[in-house]
């Protein structure tokens, strides 16, 4: 067991390492009330002898679940949720100790703050600038960089001569642009100007990533998976094993590629010899999206209506998500870890997790939902085809 411990006024830092598995979390300690009474269905209330909340704390450190400790007269208390404001400033008696990390609130509410009309076609991609815009790509062919502030327009980069299938957004802050016309194209995202166009792919550039040395990758309608040195705009490798589109390509935690495609398999890449290390399959059909959880996990959403989450060292499937009624064309990750999805049923949804249920449905698209973006602020935002890309904030 390896423990380290940092003290600052009111945080501190935990890391625990047990097995070959590290824990990490930053506590806050808040005096107040015992707020278990108000919560007794979510609480597992362990008496032991502790005598000091660093102990607690590391208990509830422990625990995935665990988002608060509670210490009031040595009864050490793990919630498997996160208390809301009111219940903190009620509190006076006893210590509690928030788990900095991965603490969502049960019941927090996205709401629509902002709706952004301009495309007058389906909002396809969604991305998000080193500085903070957010960049749309749309079946009109065009890409729009947006201030969020007001919800107006500070660019639009045209130059493609089809849909905008997908955007990236380069280690140098270059905005990358996959396209149904064949092309990536690479722009400064601060004047617009087009810096290159790659030229490879035989058929649509569906999705992109940026792999952790900086290379951009690449899918095609071509069946193939592109390697491309952003710098100079080279190829370096092409992947060649799918056997139909490949729709959606993930960079996981350790450095490998996923890719998911129409002929319903998701591959996990070797990028230093380009073979495949694991084939995914359990989707019955095609693999639209994928997404890559806090806890390295994978996501997967499928036109089966299903998302999958796999485990992305072993490849085992470890839940099938249920609760849209079509396609699930996006997915994307909350700052709280939750998962977030985006379908042709026109709903975006919240999952919890732990037990693969619905925490939240975002109603409010008119048209299947097409991208989704997680904001530098929390926010949400939604691209559909009904042609607005929506704001969703925390009420
Ligand atoms: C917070 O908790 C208090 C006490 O349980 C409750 O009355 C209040 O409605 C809650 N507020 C929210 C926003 O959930
Ligand atoms: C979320 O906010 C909406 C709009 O204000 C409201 O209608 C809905 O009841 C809220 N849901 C919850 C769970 O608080
Ligand atoms: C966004 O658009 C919807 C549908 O037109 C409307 O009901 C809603 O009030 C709008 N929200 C904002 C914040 O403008």
């Amino acid at each position: 067991m390896k423990l380290i411990f940092f003290l600052f006024e009111f945080f501190f830092c935990l890391k625990y390492s047990y097995l070959g598995v590290t824990y990490e979390g930053y506590f806050k300690e808040i005096n107040g009330k015992d707020i278990s009474t108000s919560i007794s269905e979510n609480i597992q209330g362990v008496k032991i002898n502790l005598n000091n909340g660093f102990e607690c704390a590391l208990a509830c450190l422990k625990k995935p679940d665990c988002y608060v400790a509670t210490l009031k007269n040595d009864y050490c208390t793990l919630i498997k949720m996160c208390p809301n404001s009111s219940q903190y400033q009620e509190n006076i008696n006893s210590i509690l100790f928030e788990k900095k990390i991965k603490c969502t609130k049960e019941h927090f509410n996205l709401t629509t703050t902002m709706n952004l009309t301009s495309h007058t076609n389906t909002v396809n991609s969604l991305v998000v600038l080193h500085n903070g815009d957010m960049a749309s790509g749309s079946d009109d062919k065009s890409v729009k960089v947006w201030d969020l502030n007001d919800g107006t327009i500070k660019m639009t980069l045209n130059g493609h001569t089809g849909i905008v299938w997908s955007l990236a957004v380069l280690a140098n802050g270059d905005l990358a642009s996959g396209s149904q016309d064949n092309t990536i194209k690479i722009w400064d995202s601060i004047d617009g100007t087009l810096k290159m166009t790659l030229n490879e792919h035989v058929w649509a550039v569906r999705s992109l990533a940026v792999l952790h040395n900086g290379d951009l990758a690449s899918c095609s309608g071509d069946y193939t998976i592109k390697i491309w040195n952003p710098q100079d705009g080279t190829s370096k490798m092409t992947l060649n094993e799918h056997t139909g589109t490949v729709l959606s390509i993930a960079v996981l935690n350790n450095g490998d590629l996923a890719s998911g495609s129409n002929d319903l398999r998701i591959l996990i890449w070797n990028l230093n010899d380009g073979t495949v290390k694991m084939t995914l399959s359990g989707h019955t059909s095609t693999v639209w999206s994928l997404v890559v959880l806090d806890n390295g996990d994978l996501a997967s959403g499928s036109q089966d209506n299903t998302i999958k989450i796999w485990n992305s060292i072993d490849g085992t499937e470890k839940m099938t998500l249920n609760g849209h009624s079509d396609t699930v064309r996006s997915l994307a990750v909350l700052h709280n870890g939750d998962l977030v999805s985006g379908s042709y049923d026109k709903s975006v949804k919240v999952w919890n997790l732990n037990d693969g249920t619905i925490k939240m449905t975002l109603n409010g698209h008119t048209g299947e939902v097409f991208s989704l973006a997680v904001l530098q602020n929390g926010d949400l935002a939604s691209g559909s085809q009904d042609m607005t890309i929506k704001i969703w904030s925390e009420f």
